[in-house]
């Protein structure tokens, strides 16, 4: 297939594009600087936000297949900095979407692929969910405009017959997780702590799993949903102490749920007492994928030990 990629450069774009590489596809990407574009990947200069450049790129690119992958800021995950990545994220979601699907249908597009997030589930019910379980839409008002650009993304992704990937919290080289990461960097200053019990349930996904899963779905015919996650969602009380005893790290402060209110705002709070983790049956059943890192345990452990050797 010919695939055109928005998001190469990022955490998961650099693990899918040698991997769809060496599955024989012949790879685009939409980059806005040329000189960062992966290896062996043809380079279109344009923006998501910028309809004339992508339809341009995409026109010229004539792909079987798109997958949309951008993101605004690459500490996306670090609860603390959410609130400055929400507005531009969503608007990577909402009108990029919108920009990359008019593409699409110009060049005849047939396949539609885009990211969205396995943690935007209502916090009701079973602590773990499948897809068919609702998302947050009656969250507090700074949660809900990011879930509600989910929503967009999502309903335009499925009405144009797409398939729409929602990834777990990403770990791996290049994410926040990984030892020079964001995440790190606060847990090793202690800047993470684990409010209420911090019972709230976490689905993580080792960066090239989520790649392996998303180059299986190129074989997908949409509309459908997939959780792209690991097989053993947990609560931040049992994974945040375990990643700081890899990190080195002292243990996480345990805090009562006001203070990181305060500070974090309800993103924060919602996340690390009421978010809800996601099963991956679906993905196993259908992709044909299972996670190579099924636990976060061994693959925080495997990351952790490489980056320190
Ligand atoms: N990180 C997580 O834990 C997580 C979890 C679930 C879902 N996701 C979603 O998965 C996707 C990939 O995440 P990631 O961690 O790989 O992100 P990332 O490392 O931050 O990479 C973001 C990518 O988006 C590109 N981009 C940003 N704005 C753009 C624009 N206006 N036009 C064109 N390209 C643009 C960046 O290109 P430049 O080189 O130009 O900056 C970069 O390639 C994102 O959509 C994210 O929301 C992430």
């Amino acid at each position: 297939m010919r695939v055109f990629i928005a998001g190469a450069t990022g955490a998961i774009g650099r693990q899918l594009v040698p991997l769809l590489q060496g599955a024989g596809h012949d790879v685009s990407a939409l980059v806005r600087d040329p000189a960062r574009a992966p290896a062996g990947v043809r380079a279109m200069r344009g923006d998501v936000l910028d309809r004339a450049s992508v339809m341009d790129a995409v026109l010229e690119a004539q792909p079987d297949a798109i997958v949309h992958e951008a993101t605004a800021d690459p500490s996306a995950n670090n609860p603390r900095r959410m609130r400055a990545a929400l507005a531009p994220t969503s608007r990577l979601r909402t009108e990029g979407t919108a920009n990359l699907l008019a593409a699409a249908d110009a060049a005849g597009t047939g396949r539609f692929l885009a990211q969205s997030i396995a943690f935007a589930y209502a916090p009701r019910g079973p602590r773990v969910v499948d897809e068919d379980a609702p998302l947050n839409l009656d969250a507090p008002r700074q949660l809900r405009s990011v879930v509600e650009a989910i929503a967009d993304l999502e309903r335009q992704v499925l009405g144009a017959s797409g398939v729409v990937l929602r990834y777990g919290w990403f770990y791996g080289p290049g994410t926040s997780f990984a030892s020079d990461g964001d995440t790190a960097r606060m847990v090793r200053r202690r800047g993470l702590p684990i409010p209420g019990g911090g019972a709230g349930m976490w689905s993580f996904v080792h960066v090239r799993d989520a790649a392996e899963a998303t180059v299986a779905a190129l074989e997908v015919n949409g509309p459908r949903v997939y959780n792209v996650v690991d097989d053993h969602p947990a609560p931040l009380s049992e994974w945040l102490p375990e990643y700081a005893r890899l990190l080195g790290a002292k243990a996480p402060l345990r805090l009562p749920l006001w203070p990181v209110r305060l500070a974090g705002g309800p993103i924060a709070a919602e996340g690390m007492t009421q978010q809800r983790g996601a099963s991956n049956a679906r993905a196993r059943a259908e992709l044909g994928w299972s996670p190579r890192h099924a636990d976060w345990r061994g693959g925080f452990a495997e990351e952790l030990a490489v980056a320190g050797s």
